[in-house]
């Protein structure tokens, strides 16, 4: 069952008791779920040994660097790899014409070099090979290519005549849902809100490039990768090439930050492959450019999204109406869920969402952090500030007033909705109360002051696929196996303690292995999944490994298990729920917005680690900080490629920007949703955040932004 949530939690390195008598029943409880280790590979990363993909040690390394197209669309005419071929150093120009054969084209963002198509600006046309990454880059220079240029189009605007609805919104939801008659309600409605927001192309740009370092030995081709998924980059590889599963293994237990770009292979995967393919023996490394990694991993589509609330003068909802137009690649469709959270959010009879696509001359967009939710939830929080301004009513008042009984769209009972706790222990702590609604009162020293409030909500996702194998040593610890990923979440950390839990012993008694395809297959770290599936099934290996051995399993004893289907699935709607709130100070003169200050609550179920999810969550924050001042990628309309393309011009938030941010949640466990009580906490941080800053900026200054970022000149003009 779940149980109530109890608001008094704080980020605190505390264990709040609960006790074997009301946790898990399949869980020994060895209280090591709930306490803050430190990160396991904390102190390898400070001294710089956790070898990251293109610093893993091989011999004799060889170096990619790539060629890309300079034109946006069309096709390779002539491709010249004379001068490049006579560089020293260099061991082979592949290109379209030279390259090995593909076998599947089932993934085309894998199909690298098979043919003389250009989709999209900086698309791979050649590969060189050479024993220095320096005459690698000096050869691509001299690679000279010729183009057909029919012209390209990478216009983005609600006007366009080719729009069209995608069967279905990332990963499997449906494009369109319609309850009641939505128009005539809002139509009919006392009190409306119809406003049109934006949110510009955004890039995830972890700290560490997508790198591989790929070796062929005639049998076995080896992955050393950067992925948040060792086990999709090899199913993938293996599909790509044409080899066996068993033929390719990835390895990759130190990731340097994904935020869903390293959710997928990416070309540079393939591309790397293909080289290693062509020098048998030699290991070729491979590390996008920052630049590179603006065109070649994935970004967030632009979303121009309309909002239609109708409301009583009371402030309920007749009528709720969100229509989100998104960009996709025209040569691999992705479309994000953008409305999707408006489908369970609040009640009211009068229901539409609806998905259209613009496919364009673009890179194909991908997940970053919270796709659908983080654009959705921008644009439905600030229409919601925007109805209580419009029915006179606090923000939080008007959001508990819509708060549905079920989940609206399905009808299931909620497995946990914690979302009017978050807000009112928020405002409590926040210091909401006896705040004056008007805008533009609270002004000192040139600057003008204001708060905004917004709720932020994620879904609960288990997928179904991770096998976990224990074994007991003969130095008495467990080995816990599973190619899980630790992208900097803290994998390494929180899967031994819920190990630890599951078998009961000490922490110090697991050795975890994770990241690599020699060990069972796991899931992606994508969709906050990642604890609640690869969790588990460890613990199901544990209970396992006890009916097959009892609780005192000798040297040798072993079991594994899979990841269950959730039998809680078809019975509730499970999602997390937080409230975010914000103070903001704007320079009266220059439009220069600070933010002084950011408290998020959130109901997640139970928390493994305290520190580290603190971590996370103050790390979504401040993505969602940096969402709402500072980022936006600029498309050259006639380059067709975003222009600002470096972390000079792609402006993220600072230390200086994220100044006072801080994290807290309900004490809940939550067993409805996985044994360990856990809901997942890698995305909702930043759910919910920009829109918090925009209702604050609102309220400091009475103007209403709707186009993020939220830049001085928005402001003043
Ligand atoms: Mo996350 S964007 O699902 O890796």
């Amino acid at each position: 069952m779940s149980r109530p949530a109890k608001a008094n939690s704080n980020g605190d390195a505390r264990h709040d008791g609960l006790g074997s008598g009301t946790g898990p029943t399949d869980m020994v409880e060895t209280h090591a779920i709930g306490t803050s280790l430190e990160r396991a590979d904390g102190r390898l990363k400070v001294m710089g040994t956790a070898p990251y993909a293109f610093e893993q040690r091989v011999e004799r390394p060889v170096y990619l660097h790539p060629v890309q197209s300079a034109i946006a669309r069309g096709r390779v005419r002539t491709i010249d790899t004379a001068a490049a071929e006579r560089v020293e150093g260099v061991i082979a120009v592949i290109t379209h014409q030279t390259a090995a054969k593909l076998a599947s084209r089932d993934n085309p963002e894998l199909w690298v070099l098979q043919s003389d198509e250009i989709h999209f600006r900086g698309q791979f046309i050649a590969a060189v090979v050479a024993e220095s990454l320096e005459a690698a880059r000096q050869a691509a220079d001299l690679v000279r290519v010729e183009y057909d240029e029919p012209g390209h189009d990478v216009r983005f605007h609600a006007g366009r005549d080719d729009i069209y609805a995608p069967k279905v919104v990332n990963p499997s939801y449906p494009t369109d849902t319609d309850e009641g008659d939505a128009a005539a309600a809002f139509n009919a409605a006392q009190v409306k809100v119809d406003a049109t927001y934006s949110t510009p192309m955004e890039y995830n740009q972890p700290m560490e490039p997508h790198s591989t370092v790929a070796l062929w030995d005639e049998k076995k081709l080896t992955l050393y990768d950067s992925t948040q998924s060792a086990h999709s980059v090899r199913k993938a590889m293996a599909t790509t090439l044409g080899l066996s599963p068993d033929q390719v293994r990835v390895v990759s237990p130190y990731v340097g930050g994904g935020f869903g770009s390293k959710g997928e292979p990416h070309a540079h995967n393939a591309l790397v492959a293909l080289a290693a393919l062509r020098v048998p023996g030699r290991a070729v490394k491979l590390a996008l450019t920052r630049q590179q990694m603006f065109t070649l991993a994935g970004h967030r589509t632009p979303t121009i999204q309309r909002f239609r609330l109708g409301a009583t003068p009371d402030g309920r909802l007749t009528a709720i109406i969100h229509e989100v137009i998104e960009h996709t690649s025209r040569f691999k469709e992705f479309a994000e869920q953008t409305a999707v959270p408006t489908r369970i959010m609040y009640e009211a009879p009068n229901r539409r969402t609806r998905h259209r696509l613009a496919a364009l001359d673009v890179p194909k967009p991908s997940w970053m952090r919270a796709p659908g939710e983080t654009p959705g939830m921008f644009a439905g929080e600030v229409a919601m500030d925007e109805l209580a301004v419009a029915c006179g009513l606090d923000p939080i008042e008007l959001r508990a007033r819509n708060e549905p009984e079920r989940d609206p769209e399905s009808g299931k009972p909620w497995g946990s909705r914690h979302l009017v706790d978050c807000l009112r222990e928020g405002a409590r702590r926040f210091g909401w109360g006896g705040r004056d609604p008007r805008p533009r009162q609270r002004a000192g020293a040139g600057w003008l002051f204001g708060t905004g409030v917004a709720s932020a909500t994620y879904p609960r996702y288990v997928l179904l696929g991770s096998r976990a194998a224990i074994r007991m040593g003969e130095d008495g610890r467990y080995t816990v196996g599973i190619g899980a990923a630790d992208l900097g979440t803290g994998t390494w950390t929180s899967l031994a303690q819920i190990a630890a839990d599951a078998l009961g012993c000490p922490v110090a008694a697991v050795r975890l292995e994770i990241g690599d395809t020699d060990q069972p297959n796991a899931t992606v770290a994508g969709g906050s999944s990642g604890i609640s599936s690869w969790g588990w099934a460890i613990v199901a290996a544990a209970r396992e490994l006890r009916r097959l051995h009892g609780t005192r399993p000798s040297p040798g004893a072993e079991a594994s298990a899979e990841t269950p289907k959730p039998p809680t699935d078809e019975t509730f709607a499970q999602h997390s729920f937080g409230a975010q709130f914000a103070e903001v100070r704007v320079n009266a003169e220059t439009g220069e917005v600070r933010v002084a200050r950011m408290l998020g609550v959130f109901s997640a179920g139970r928390i493994i680690n305290p520190r580290l999810a603190r971590s996370q969550l103050i790390g979504g924050m401040t993505m969602g900080l940096s969402m709402a001042l500072h980022e936006e990628g600029v498309m050259d309309e006639r380059l067709g490629q975003v222009i600002n393309h470096d972390l000079a011009g792609y402006h993220i938030a600072t230390c200086a920007d994220a100044v006072n941010l801080e994290a807290v949640w309900l004490q809940e466990v939550d067993d409805r949703s996985t044994p360990m009580g856990s809901r997942g906490i890698g995305e909702i941080g930043i759910v919910g955040a920009a829109a918090a800053i925009a209702n604050a900026v609102y309220h400091a200054t009475g103007k209403r932004v709707r186009n993020l970022p939220i830049t001085p000149d928005k402001l003043l003009t």
